[in-house]
């Protein structure tokens, strides 16, 4: 059993953890959903075609792989879909420590698990998220589509795009 954060509250505990990845000095958080299948065998966050979406808009905005740190909402694989409610609030505090190991980094949230979990917000709804910035006790969020939905609304592409070049200029400044 995963002993990561407060496991015994959780309904995922059997599960095999993955830790978050990145550049630790980073300035710009990714939080992800939770990771499916081929983030287990490869132990990593966004290596499977969720991945392969977020890497190329990554890329497209101008930014490194080197210029993030990644985690997810929960850290273990949810066994029917996305993570419940239990799951992401006995999940919390690690995520919290992947976010405040970041000190004034702009966080992006990828999708609307992220979002809640990240803002504790529950009003969100996916229409709301392009081109919008939200406060945090840790600082700026920037909500933005889940490349997963992307790959099922290849339309939203832009929109991650432009979302991730809006969190690099408010890392780097606007000239950037
Ligand atoms: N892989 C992850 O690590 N997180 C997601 O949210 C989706 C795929």
């Amino acid at each position: 059993m995963p002993t990561i954060d407060n496991c015994l509250g959780c309904p995922y505990r059997y599960g095999a953890a993955i830790g978050p990845r990145g550049n630790p000095a980073s300035r710009i958080v990714l939080v992800g959903e939770a990771p499916g299948a081929t983030e287990i065998v490869e132990g990593e966050p966004f290596r499977g075609r969720a991945g392969d979406v977020l890497w190329r808009a990554v890329d497209e905005a101008r930014l490194l792989e080197g210029d993030l740190f990644i985690t997810n909402s929960v850290a273990c694989r949810p066994p029917h879909g996305r993570p419940s409610v239990r799951a992401i609030v006995a999940c919390h505090g690690r995520l919290v420590r992947d976010i405040e190991a970041h000190p004034r980094a702009v966080i992006v949230a990828l999708g609307l698990t992220a979002v809640r979990a990240v803002t504790g917000g529950r009003r969100f709804r996916m229409s709301d998220f392009h081109g919008v910035t939200l406060a945090s006790v840790w600082g700026p969020v920037v909500p933005t589509f889940h490349p997963a939905r992307v790959l099922r609304r290849p339309a939203q592409y832009p929109l991650l795009v432009e979302d991730l070049r809006h969190a690099r200029r408010l890392t780097y400044g606007p000239g950037v």
